[in-house]
């Protein structure tokens, strides 16, 4: 084990294989502090108690770096134009109240009874993304279904329009990808740009109303209360970044480590009832969100013999959390039959995933769809020429390629 303070937890190199640098943090450092760009230094919560503990004490572990004493969030430099700063009145970036209350306007426009609507889609969609790769000579996983499947499923369901989404697709990469100064520097014209569009789309929705969540959102009313100009624009911002991205990240992975694991494949191909807890494990396994967004510490915090002074920030390790053999019988083999499955993949507490069922759905049709139609794919190149993408938080591929 290369000196663990020394560890680029942002670089492509720990992506490809981040599970044995975690396994060494529980066994030996469970509370550790790295340095990391922008943010300067974060502390690593890598067991699955204490990562829980993180997620559910929303009153010592907080958001909103103004409950911890600081006068801006560290994730934004001092430069951070003020309109830009708007964005951080997203509700991942809040504390209760603020949280709840826009929480609440969400849960009412964002439905099950929505979500259950675009399943025949989604299934549609799936089946011509196949079609597609079928014809190709050199398929793509990611490129040709992973990508394409959850972002065609999020805009459909806010409203976007089609000539739009490969813009969408770029600003989102840009938003994940911006993960030193510079980067974010870089990243302002297109954020900018994203949030310009938003701006004229919302404003348009407004005179014209559609089935879409975008009119949804506009409309939703909860006790008299109402989601702001401001509200709105973040809110769009997150649900488009967070509502594709890890998806993707969970499909294109998860293929990798069925054709991994191929016993495992087949016993899911033989028994395609076993989808549900497959995806479950997949999850777990994988780590699509590999560490929860930060939190920053409200008061002096006491966890495993370190004390966490007040303000500092704290990142809990999803992807460690979800391999602990405290909590998981043989945390390091793929069991797509895995009950029970408690992992944190969808975090934990009151920022619980909003679209978690959004999500599992898209993923059962996906695997379902690939290893009916496709039982036989392979990778086209060693696993280790595979590229991993370079981000904060996420974990996924750059690309797949594979013979069908
Ligand atoms: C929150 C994971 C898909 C929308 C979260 C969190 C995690 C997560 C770990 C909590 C972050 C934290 O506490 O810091 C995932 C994974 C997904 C997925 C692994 C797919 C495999 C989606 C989709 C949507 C979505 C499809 C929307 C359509 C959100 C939103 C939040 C959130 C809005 C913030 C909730 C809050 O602050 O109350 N997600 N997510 N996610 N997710 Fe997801």
């Amino acid at each position: 084990m290369n000196d663990p303070r020394k560890v680029d937890i942002y670089s492509a190199e720990h992506k490809r294989d981040p599970f044995q640098f975690y396994a060494f943090l529980r066994s030996e450092a469970p509370v550790f502090e790295v340095g990391v760009p922008v943010l300067k230094r974060a502390w690593l919560i890598t067991r699955y108690d204490d990562v829980v503990l993180c997620l559910q004490d929303s009153d010592r572990f907080v958001k909103n770096a103004s409950n911890a004493g600081l006068r801006s969030p560290k994730s934004m430099p001092w430069w951070t134009p003020a309109s830009l700063r708007t964005l951080s009145e997203n509700m991942l970036d809040l504390d209760d109240p603020a949280h709840r209350r826009l929480r609440a306007l969400i849960n009412k426009a964002f439905s099950r009874a929505r979500i259950e609507q675009l399943r025949n889609r989604a299934e549609v969609l799936a089946e011509g993304l196949v079609d597609r790769m079928r014809a190709k000579s050199k398929p793509d996983v990611i490129e040709d279904f992973a990508l394409p499947l959850p972002l065609t499923v999020i805009s459909e369901l806010l409203g976007l329009p089609e000539e739009a989404r490969p813009r969408f697709r770029k600003w989102t990469n840009v938003f994940l990808g911006a993960r030193s100064e510079i980067r974010m520097a870089l990243s302002l014209p297109s954020i900018f740009a994203l949030m310009r569009y938003l701006r004229r789309l919302v404003a348009t929705r407004r005179r014209t109303p559609r089935d879409d969540l975008i009119s949804a959102l506009i409309a939703v009313e909860e006790g008299g209360d109402r989601l702001s100009e401001n509200e709105l624009i973040a809110m769009l911002v997150l649900l488009i970044i967070a509502g594709h991205e890890t998806t993707v990240n969970l499909i294109g992975s998860g293929m990798l480590v069925l054709m991994e694991n191929p016993r495992e494949k087949e016993r899911l191909i033989g028994d395609f009832s076993l989808l549900g807890s497959a995806v479950e494990e997949l999850l777990r396994f994988t780590a699509p969100v590999e560490i929860a967004t930060e939190r920053y510490a409200a008061q002096d915090i006491d966890l495993r013999d370190t004390t966490i002074r007040r303000g500092d920030v704290i990142f809990p390790v999803i992807a460690s959390a979800n391999r602990d053999a405290q909590k998981f019988a043989e945390p390091d083999r793929l069991d797509v039959a895995r009950r029970p499955n408690p992992h944190l993949a969808f975090g934990d507490g009151v920022h619980f995933c909003v679209g978690s069922h959004l999500a599992k759905m898209e993923a059962e049709i996906a695997f379902g769809c690939l290893l009916r139609r496709l039982p036989k794919l392979s990778l086209a190149c060693p696993a280790h020429e595979l590229q991993w993408r370079a981000a904060p938080v996420v974990r996924g591929l750059k690309s797949l390629p594979v013979i069908t």
